[in-house]
């Protein structure tokens, strides 16, 4: 990336107060968080948007609901080792191929879906219900929670808001239970210095739901 020249200063009395625990307010709204803009349009901003409003399977940053932890701790993780990368110790799961797999027969994995669009409001019948929530918590409630509300240690989506990363409508939900899509980030450790790297956890956690 474009280094950028003048903030060294600034840098290392920032990464001195972040490291001590005592981070002042203000240094979100001006020094850090500018940097780590900046540092974001050059790196990130080309998969997750310019304001971190995301897109089809690049998820917002600017929202309170986290794939895999919206903390401090949780955010700078997530950029250091990266999701299903090259790094020794990424984040990373797998959801099972039930239908390429033959795990789910084609009117099961309709009756799953059905089911699924129901945790977020839709209106279905009540025996595809009843078949659905038994399919659901066989096959899915262990990573995506028995109320479909996700789990973070595996990245598992909630299922029941109307936040998608692959598309809430019937055919992109058959789709991902037939043949699961997985997305990749690319790790920054030893691309981006840790002061980047804590800069942009900063400014990303301030982007809209940091926990
Ligand atoms: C090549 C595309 C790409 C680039 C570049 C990229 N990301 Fe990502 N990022 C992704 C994808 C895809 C995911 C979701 C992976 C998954 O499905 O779990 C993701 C997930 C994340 C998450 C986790 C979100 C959550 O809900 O838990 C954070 C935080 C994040 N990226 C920050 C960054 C930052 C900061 C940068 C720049 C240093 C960056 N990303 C650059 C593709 C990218
Ligand atoms: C082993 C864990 C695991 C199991 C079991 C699992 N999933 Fe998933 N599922 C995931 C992960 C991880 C993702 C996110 C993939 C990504 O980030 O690229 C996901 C994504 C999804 C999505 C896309 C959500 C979105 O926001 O676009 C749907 C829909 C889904 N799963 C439904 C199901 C259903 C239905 C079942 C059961 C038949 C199931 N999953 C079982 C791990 C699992």
């Amino acid at each position: 990336m474009t280094p950028l020249f003048g903030h060294q200063g600034p840098v290392a009395a920032f990464r001195a107060a972040l490291d001590s625990g005592r981070l002042h307010h203000g240094w979100l709204l001006a020094g850090p968080r500018g940097i780590g803009k900046a540092v974001f349009a050059e790196n990130c901003a080309a998969c997750h948007g310019a304001g971190g409003q995301g897109g089809p399977g690049y998820p917002t940053l600017a929202d309170d609901s986290w794939l895999w932890g919206g903390t401090l701790a949780d955010i700078e993780q997530t950029i250091r080792v990266g999701i299903r990368s090259s790094h020794a110790e990424t984040r990373t799961s797998e959801m099972p191929k039930f239908g390429a797999d033959g795990v789910l027969a084609p009117e099961q994995i309709s009756d799953v879906a059905d089911y699924v669009l129901s945790l977020s409001g839709t209106t279905i019948d009540r025996a595809v219900a009843d078949r659905g929530a038994t399919l659901f918590a066989e096959n899915c409630a262990s990573c995506h929670g028995d109320k479909g509300q996700g789990m973070q240690e595996l990245g598992a989506p909630a299922l029941n808001d109307s936040i998608w990363l692959y598309g809430g409508d019937r055919p992109s939900i058959v789709a991902q239970v037939t043949r699961p899509k997985h997305g990749v980030m690319p790790t920054w450790e030893g691309r981006l210095s840790d002061n980047w790297i804590k800069m942009l956890t900063v400014y990303v956690h301030s982007l809209g739901g940091g926990q």
